[in-house]
C-alpha cells in the first residue's frame, strides 16, 4: 500500500492525493480523476465552490473502485456557514458526489458564522456521515477562536504552502495541536520561477526526477498531506511517482532555504478578501 498519515481521531489519510481546484471543464475533470485513480491515487480533494463535485462523483462511479478504498474530501463554502445552512450544504455535496458519507469535510474559509458550521459538522461526524472534520485557511487566531467552541478538534488545516511560502509559524502551531498541515497549491500552482529554480533543478538532476517531483517529495518528507493538481495525464502519473527515492537532509535544507515568506495567493487576514468571499455570489 501507499504511505498514509494518521489523523488525530485515529483515521488514516493517504499522504498523497489528487487536487481538482481550477478544473472548471467538467469533462476534463472527470477524465483527470479517472486517470488519477488508474495510476494509484486513492484520495481526491474537491470543494463545493470548485463546482465540479458532480464530475468527481461520476469519475468515482465510472472508475469502478470500491468506495471504502477511496478517501474523498470536500469543503463547505462560506455562503453556507451557520448551523442549518451547513447541514443542507453538506447533503447537497453528498448528492452531487453520489456518496452516502465523506471521508473528510473542511470549512473552506474562516469567515462568517464558521462556529455554527463547525457545530453542524461535529454532529455529522458523530452520526458517521463524515469520518473526519477539519478546516482550511485558518490562521492561529482563528484556530484559537474555534477551540473553546468545539468538542471535536480539526484533523487538518489546509493552507497555501509550497517552497516559496513555507508557513513555518503556522505549521509549528498545527503540530503542537495535533493538526496535520495540508498544503494547497503544493507546486505553487505551477509557478514557473519555482519549477525552474536552479536549486530544484540541481536536486532533480541528482535523482533523475522532475522539479515537480522533488517538490512533492519535499512535502511528503516534511510530513504534509499533499494534493497536487493536474489535468495532464503524463503529469498526473509523474506526480504520483514519488515513492521510489528520498531527499537527503541537506537537499531538504536547500529547499527550506527557498522560503520567501510571501504568499502567491489570497491572504486570510486581508479584510478585502474576507469581504469579497462573504459577498461572492455562489449558487451551490
Ligand atoms: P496542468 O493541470 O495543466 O497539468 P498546484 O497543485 O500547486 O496548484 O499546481 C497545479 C498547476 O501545476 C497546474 O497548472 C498544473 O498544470 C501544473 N502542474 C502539475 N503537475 C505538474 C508537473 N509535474 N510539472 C509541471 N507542471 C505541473
Amino acid at each position: 500500500g501507499q504511505p498514509v498519515i494518521t489523523l488525530n481521531n485515529g483515521t488514516y489519510i493517504p499522504a498523497l492525493g489528487f487536487g481538482v481546484w481550477q478544473m472548471e471543464n467538467l469533462e476534463e475533470c472527470e477524465k483527470a480523476v479517472i486517470k488519477a485513480i488508474e495510476v494509484g491515487y486513492r484520495m481526491i480533494d474537491t470543494a463545493a465552490i470548485y463546482q465540479n463535485e458532480t464530475a468527481v462523483g461520476k469519475a468515482i462511479k465510472n472508475s469502478g473502485i470500491d468506495r471504502e478504498d477511496l478517501f474523498v474530501t470536500s469543503k463547505l463554502w462560506v455562503q453556507d456557514h451557520g448551523y442549518e445552512k451547513a447541514k443542507s450544504a453538506f447533503q447537497r455535496t453528498l448528492n452531487r458526489l453520489q456518496l452516502d458519507y465523506l471521508d473528510m469535510y473542511l470549512i473552506h474559509w474562516p469567515f462568517g458564522d464558521f462556529l455554527g458550521a463547525w457545530k453542524a459538522m461535529e454532529e455529522l461526524y458523530e452520526e458517521g456521515k463524515i469520518k473526519a472534520i477539519g478546516v482550511c485557511n485558518f490562521t492561529i487566531e482563528k484556530l484559537e477562536e474555534l477551540k473553546p467552541h468545539s468538542t471535536v478538534s480539526p484533523v487538518i488545516n489546509q493552507v497555501e504552502l509550497h517552497p516559496i511560502f513555507q508557513q513555518k509559524e503556522l505549521r509549528a502551531y498545527n503540530q503542537e495541536n495535533n493538526i496535520i498541515t495540508q498544503p494547497w497549491s503544493p507546486l505553487g500552482n505551477g509557478n514557473a520561477e519555482l519549477l525552474e529554480s536552479p536549486v530544484l533543478k540541481k536536486i532533480a538532476f541528482n535523482h533523475n526526477k522532475s522539479t515537480a517531483q522533488i517538490i512533492l517529495r519535499w512535502h511528503l518528507q516534511e510530513g504534509f498531506c499533499v494534493i497536487p493538481k493536474s489535468v495532464t495525464p503524463s503529469r498526473i502519473e509523474q506526480n504520483f511517482n514519488v515513492f521510489d527515492f528520498e531527499l537527503t537532509e541537506s537537499e531538504m535544507n536547500m529547499i527550506r532555504s527557498l522560503d520567501t515568506g510571501k504568499r502567491l495567493f489570497f491572504d486570510p487576514k486581508d479584510p478585502a478578501w474576507e469581504e469579497k468571499m462573504l459577498n461572492a455570489v455562489a449558487d451551490i
